[in-house]
Order: structure tokens, then sequence, then C-alpha cells
């Protein structure tokens, strides 16, 4: 199979933009390597996010999110679907610019809420699943997001394959 990339890519954006759907079609359709961030943080401490954040608070989270890209930059040809808080945290972005692209997922509040209201295991929206809390976290954090984005798309409506081939085109541009 061709090798779509020498770098990595490093998909952020907000929780239910698409990163880890767009990260397994680029797996199963160009056979790109995947980093599931959230995953292996897990599988590493053996608990869910969720547990994470209530037993050991979310700096520790962040600390080990921070260590995962440090060791990422010694790969290449990787997709990588980070967390929502990623971009957050400025020596973050620096170490997916060491050797990657930043890919920006974008959706509507709206959307979000639709992909993320049956599930349990993201302690930052558990209570809070409404269109009007989701706005305001966006908004937030846009310029962060915005700032680490080396391009954007927008996933409303569009099919994973829709969506990876806008990147692939935006990154051979
Ligand atoms: C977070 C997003 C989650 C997970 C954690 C915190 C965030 O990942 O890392 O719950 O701060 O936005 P997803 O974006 O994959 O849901």
């Amino acid at each position: 199979m061709e090798k779509l990339f020498d770098y990595n890519i490093f998909l952020i954006g907000f929780m239910g933009a698409g990163k880890s759907t767009v990260a397994k079609y680029l797996n199963g359709t160009y056979g790109m390597r995947v980093v599931e961030m959230d995953q292996i943080i897990a599988d590493r401490e053996q608990m869910s996010i969720a547990d994470i954040f209530r037993i050991h608070g979310e700096e520790y989270f962040r600390k080990l999110e921070t260590a995962l890209l440090v060791e990422l930059q010694s790969q290449s040809n990787v997709v990588v679907s980070c967390g929502g808080g990623v971009p957050m945290r400025e020596e973050n972005v620096q170490a997916m610019k060491k050797n990657g692209r930043v890919v920006l997922l974008n959706a509507r509040p709206e959307t979000i809420l639709e992909r993320v209201k049956d599930n349990h295991d993201r302690p930052l929206l558990e209570n809070h699943k409404s269109v009007d809390y989701i706005a305001e976290l966006m908004e937030k954090r846009r310029p962060k997001y915005e700032a680490a984005a080396d391009i954007r798309v927008a996933t409303d409506g569009r099919s994973a394959k829709e969506i990876c081939e806008d990147i692939i085109r935006q990154l051979r541009k």
C-alpha cells in the first residue's frame, strides 16, 4: 500500500468532532497506523478516562497526554487521534509540530451533541449535555484550536470518505 505521508497527522478538535472515525478510515483505506490517545492512556493506566479524572484528577491526565505526544515525535506516517484538550497546552502543540501536520476537525455544537449524547466516558461533558454548554466550551477553546491548526475541515453531514479526501487534498497542496 502506498505510504501517504512521511510525517504524522494529528487530528484535533472538540469531543465528538470525528477524530476517531477519521483515524479509522485512514487506517482502513490507506493503512496508516492509528494512535488513539485516550485508548492508549486508558490501557496503560488500566482504567477508563472517566476513572482517571475521578481518581487522579484532570492535571494528572494532562501530564500523561503530554508525555505520550513527546513519545510520538520519533514515529512517522501515523495518524494520531488526539484528546479534545490536547491543543490547549503550548508544549503539546510544539510536540505535534515537530514531526506532524495538525488537522482541525470542526463540527457545529448541535452535531457534537448528537454524537456524544449517549456516551459516558467524557467527564467534561457528563451532566452538561446541552448545545449551550458545548457551544460555550467550544468558543473558549477555539483560539487555541485555530492557532494549532495547519488545515481545517468541516465534518457536519459529511462521510468519513469525503472528510479524508478533503484532508489529503489540502495536505498535498
Ligand atoms: C477531553 C476530550 C476527550 C478526553 C477527555 C478530555 C477534552 O477526548 O481526552 O475526556 O478535554 O476535550 P475526545 O476528544 O476523544 O472525546
